[in-house]
């Protein structure tokens, strides 16, 4: 029977774990053994005895779990110490970070290992079930929202009281995929007066039917903003200049900012520049949920708070998912196992077929070698 292996993440401040005991349960059903190390769900409130209750055998190490491991679930890459002890020809499927993680992934050809990034699996139909980039990135929209509301000094909704009316806060949001879509829908919920951009003129009917305005250049070049497979391209000098000109006059009246706005591959643009944090009022709060990814926001800075001289608080924290780990682990480990299911043949037994369309665009590492055509370098 194939051992599947969960370990407690050892990246800094990540909380979430691959697998929580329903997916233990499932593994299990589907014909895995489940080890898992004494610990690796306690960050996101998952206890060892109820892994133990689903079925999963504890293993007192990170090591011992992984060098007995067939099969390996991960929310981030391996560390190369990680790496070094897993068997030779094993399987591992995590959130790889492959576009900038080049040294996991050298790791893990150097050990023989077979790996799938979550990053890269097709958002078809038939593996929505797996889609973690969409799983995370809706609660990392959400818990944007609530982290902005909490670093605000004001209430979102307006409130009519006996003392005088408070208005409602606006929030802008820049760049409406799932999470921007999220942080609409949870910025409306929380009563504030809600705009949105994004580059992709699909977004307009979607920002709309959640009850927020629209605004946005819509130009030639913003007709073929969208590539085949649903993403923004990197935009002109020219649009992101008629951009910038469209959102500073809006921006300097907005109380709360979230800006999500990624390009696959490429360094996050940059939507907010300091001139137009200057122009922002005091109490003013903004958070870059790209700011991994080199931030849309021009002085973001990665896990600070930075106040700026005219009182605009911009919120750099990394890892949102990370922020409401439970229920952050519960979709990814649902994502996993269902990725899982792909690499067992009808009888149960590790065979995963290479040639099914969701293994060969997640596979990124094998016999040895980077091998996604998309990192080729
Ligand atoms: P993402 O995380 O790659 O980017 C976030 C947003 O930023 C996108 O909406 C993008 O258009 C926007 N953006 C990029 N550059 C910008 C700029 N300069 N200014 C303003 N906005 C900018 O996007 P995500 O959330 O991964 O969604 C990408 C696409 O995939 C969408 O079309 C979404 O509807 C689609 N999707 C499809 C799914 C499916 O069919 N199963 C599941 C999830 C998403």
């Amino acid at each position: 029977m194939a051992v599947v292996a969960v370990i407690k993440e050892s990246r800094d401040g990540e909380t979430r774990v691959a697998a929580v005991p329903e997916t233990v349960k499932k593994l299990i059903g589907a014909g895995f053994s489940v080890m898992f190390e004494a610990g690796a769900g306690a960050a996101a409130t998952y206890l060892d005895a109820d892994y133990q209750a689903a079925g999963a055998t504890v293993a007192p190490t990170a090591r011992a779990a992984l060098s007995a491991a067939d099969v390996v679930l991960k929310v981030r890459a391996p560390s190369v110490d990680e790496a070094v002890a897993l068997k030779s020809g094993a399987l591992l499927v995590a959130l790889l970070d492959p576009h900038r993680d080049k040294t996991a992934l050298a790791a893990l050809a150097a050990r023989g290992v077979t790996a799938f990034a979550m990053e890269f699996v097709p958002r078809i139909t038939r593996a929505q079930a797996m889609d973690a980039l969409s799983s995370q990135a809706n609660l990392a929209g959400y818990r944007a929202v609530i982290e902005a509301a909490w670093a605000f000094g004001k209430a979102l909704p307006m409130m009519m009281t006996a003392a005088g009316t408070i208005a409602p806060a606006r929030v802008f949001v820049m760049g409406v995929g799932v999470a921007g879509l999220q942080a609409i829908a949870t910025a409306r919920r929380l009563g504030a007066v809600v705009t949105a951009t994004d580059v992709r003129p699909a977004t307009r009917e979607q920002v709309e039917s959640l009850g927020a305005k629209f605004l946005a250049v819509e130009d030639e070049e913003s007709v073929s903003a969208q590539t085949a497979g649903g993403y923004a391209r990197e935009m002109s000098a020219g649009y992101q200049a008629r951009q910038a000109e469209l959102v500073s006059a809006h921006i300097a009246k907005q109380d709360i900012v979230i800006t999500t706005a990624l390009i696959p591959g490429r360094p996050a643009p940059r939507l907010v520049s300091a001139a137009q944090v200057a122009s922002m009022r005091a109490g003013s709060v903004i958070l870059d949920l790209a700011v991994e990814q080199g931030g849309n926001v021009e002085d973001v800075r990665l896990g600070e708070v930075a106040m700026t001289p005219n009182g605009v608080k911009i919120l750099g924290f990394p890892n949102l998912p990370g922020r409401v780990a439970a229920d952050a682990s519960a979709l990814y480990a649902r994502n996993l196992m269902a990725f899982a299911g792909l690499l067992l043949d009808e009888a149960g037994a590790l065979a995963p077929d290479y040639e099914d369309e969701i293994l060969k665009a997640a596979l990124v590492v094998r016999g040895g070698a980077v091998v996604h055509p998309a990192l080729a370098s």
